[in-house]
């Protein structure tokens, strides 16, 4: 059967990093308030010439790297993105182009922080359909850029960065390694819990970052909760079977949370909101490629990405190295 592998990983960070008290010289809060709600300890923030396709791209040749695989060889570039660097053409197309490998598809998704939830999607279902035979997925964004800095109760929560993985179609066995299930969702009726105040077609402002955290808070518990175990059900696999969960990191009590629910140790999700924050679509990719760089997450691991944003959307995938 043909099924999406991952053949490599590669992230990027701006140069750089925020702490909490650097913060809270300019907005009214405390580290301690923000490591006590948050589990966050500091952020990258973009400086003007580190910009959503910058990153994307620095990730992309890293992950490339990691994979062994030429710009070339790639004909699908799937783009998540909320902060694009411009409202089009597509920041997938900016980067095929840097990379020097036009002439594929190229194009943006927007889901929000499940952002690369939906590119992993869409990418695995073009190369299990024929579409393309080597994919970057990317999850890429400069949220500082749309974060109102009046508003301590979002723009702590904050940061930029990219992380891309190469996907490759293989013909491989039944028990084969790959992709093995992705399972999406949307809420729409919560649209308005986690939005940006402005767009081209109503304000023709970017617009600023708004959420009501705590009802975000708890939806998000709920929601992960349940595509985790409808993931699980789809592959007949059970929680102790997880090698390493890589969640999206909004919260460090949202990842406790979820696991607890899941019955699994903390010590098999793989945590960078202490030192990214939330990097929206970027951080399962961020995370991932962390724990692969650091030795923890090995081929042949059975891994759980997950992830949960506005609109709401959400959504997991399970994926065998
Ligand atoms: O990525 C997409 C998914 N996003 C999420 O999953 C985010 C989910 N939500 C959360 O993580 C949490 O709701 C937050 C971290 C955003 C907030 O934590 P909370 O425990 O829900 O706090 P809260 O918003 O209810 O605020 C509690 C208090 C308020 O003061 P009063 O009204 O109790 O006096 C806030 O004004 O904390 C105050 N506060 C702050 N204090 C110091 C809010 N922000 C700050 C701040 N520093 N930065």
């Amino acid at each position: 059967m043909i099924r999406s592998q991952i053949r490599g990983s590669g992230s990027a960070l701006p140069r750089t990093a925020v702490t909490n008290a650097e913060l809270a010289e300019r907005v009214d809060t405390s580290d301690e308030w923000i490591v006590e709600r948050t589990g966050i300890r500091q952020r990258y923030i973009a400086e003007d010439d580190e910009t959503t396709s910058s990153l994307a791209i620095e990730a992309s040749r890293k992950a490339l790297e990691a994979a062994g695989i030429e710009a070339k060889d790639i004909d699908l570039i799937v783009l998540a993105t909320a902060t694009p660097d411009q409202t089009f053409p597509a920041t997938a197309t900016i980067v095929q182009h840097a990379l020097g490998c036009n002439g594929g598809i190229a194009f943006d998704v927007g889901a929000v922080c499940s952002g690369f939830l939906y590119a992993l999607a869409t990418a695995d279902s073009m190369l299990r359909s024929g579409m393309a035979k080597r994919a970057l997925v990317i999850g890429s964004e400069t949220f500082s850029r749309i974060l109102d800095w009046e508003d301590r109760a979002t723009c702590v929560l904050f940061g930029d960065g990219a992380g891309a993985i190469v996907l490759e179609a293989q013909d491989v066995a039944e028990d084969g390694p790959g992709v093995l299930a992705c399972k999406l969702h949307a809420d729409g009726e919560h649209n308005q819990l986690l939005y940006v105040d402005g767009g081209p077609s109503t304000t023709q402002t970017v617009g600023h970052l708004r959420m009501r955290g705590r009802e975000v808070f708890r939806h998000a518990v709920v929601n992960l909760a349940a595509v985790l175990e409808e993931t699980l059900a789809a592959t007949g696999f059970v929680p102790a079977d997880i090698d390493w969960v890589v969640p999206h990191q909004a919260n460090a009590r949202i990842l406790d949370a979820t696991a607890r629910k899941l019955g699994l140790p903390s010590e098999k999700v793989i945590v960078t909101v202490d030192r990214h924050a939330n990097t929206s679509a970027a951080s399962v990719p961020l995370a991932f490629d962390a724990g692969v760089r650091d030795g923890r997450i090995r081929p042949g691991d059975l891994v759980m990405f997950e992830a949960m944003g506005g609109g709401f959307t959400w959504g997991a995938s399970l994926v065998r190295l």
